[in-house]
């Protein structure tokens, strides 16, 4: 496992401030690199980004230079309510993140089985290892669309699977997903874990025991690179 930095805040709007402010950060060493470098960002969707969005849209960056990704997606038009680009594109790239890039999951006009070909061939041209992944947390234990009743969980959370994105249906979500492989969400600089709630605390602490069924288990015990996991109660 590897080393864990857990960082408790008083309230979600701190440690949504403690987000934005990380992964500012980690985008911002990227592109001091040269005025050529370029960064990349991937978030998850769901209800508790959304204010860290807020604040980090306000980041003065180069936006131009970030791409930015969804750690997962339902397999829903852009425009859907319940789509993560939407919420990428409303929440976080607006203000001076404008002229952010985003690399979408969903692909309109092709069946969800044929994405993931589409996918591995634009982050072929993405900037990897990713400068920062954003991941939540479901109190079942799952990241992205990687949930527990996943058929093909085992494979998703293969550290050394070549396969960066999977077709997930579940009945844990009515939409159809795509979500990127535990393999893929590792190869990045640095991950964060933003979580709320003392069941997520709880399945949190569970699944740094090991032992657990919970897939972020398996986020713990594989991430070799820096992992920040950020809590409010
Ligand atoms: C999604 C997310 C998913 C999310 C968890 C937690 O598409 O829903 O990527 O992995 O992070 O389900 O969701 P909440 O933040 O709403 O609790």
């Amino acid at each position: 496992m590897g080393s864990i930095d857990f960082q408790s805040y008083e309230s979600r709007a701190e440690a949504s401030a403690a987000a934005a402010e990380l992964l500012a950060a980690l985008v911002r060493k990227k592109l001091s690199g040269s005025p050529q470098a370029q960064a990349s960002l991937v978030v998850s969707g769901g209800s508790t980004p959304g204010p860290c969005f807020d604040l980090l849209s306000r980041e003065p960056l180069d936006w131009t230079r970030v791409t930015v990704m969804p750690s997962d997606e339902r397999w829903v038009p852009a425009d859907h309510p319940d789509s993560n680009e939407r919420l990428i594109r409303s929440r976080l790239l607006q203000n001076r993140a404008a002229g952010g890039n985003v690399l979408p999951l969903f692909r309109a006009g092709v069946e969800a089985t044929q994405a993931p070909s589409l996918i591995q061939a634009d982050l072929a041209d993405t900037a990897q290892p990713f400068s920062a992944v954003l991941l939540g947390m479901g109190e079942d234990g799952h990241f992205a669309s990687l949930f527990p009743d996943f058929e093909q969980l085992p494979a998703a959370l293969e550290p050394e699977t070549q396969e960066p994105c999977m077709v997930v249906q579940t009945a844990s979500s009515p939409h159809l997903r795509i979500s990127l492989t535990l393999s893929a969400l590792l190869n990045s600089g640095h991950i964060v874990l933003l979580i709320f709630g003392a069941a997520k605390r709880e399945v949190f602490e569970t699944a740094k025991q090991g032992g657990s069924a919970y897939p972020v288990e398996a986020l713990l015990r594989h991430s070799r690179k820096p992992l920040t996991v950020i809590w409010a109660g």
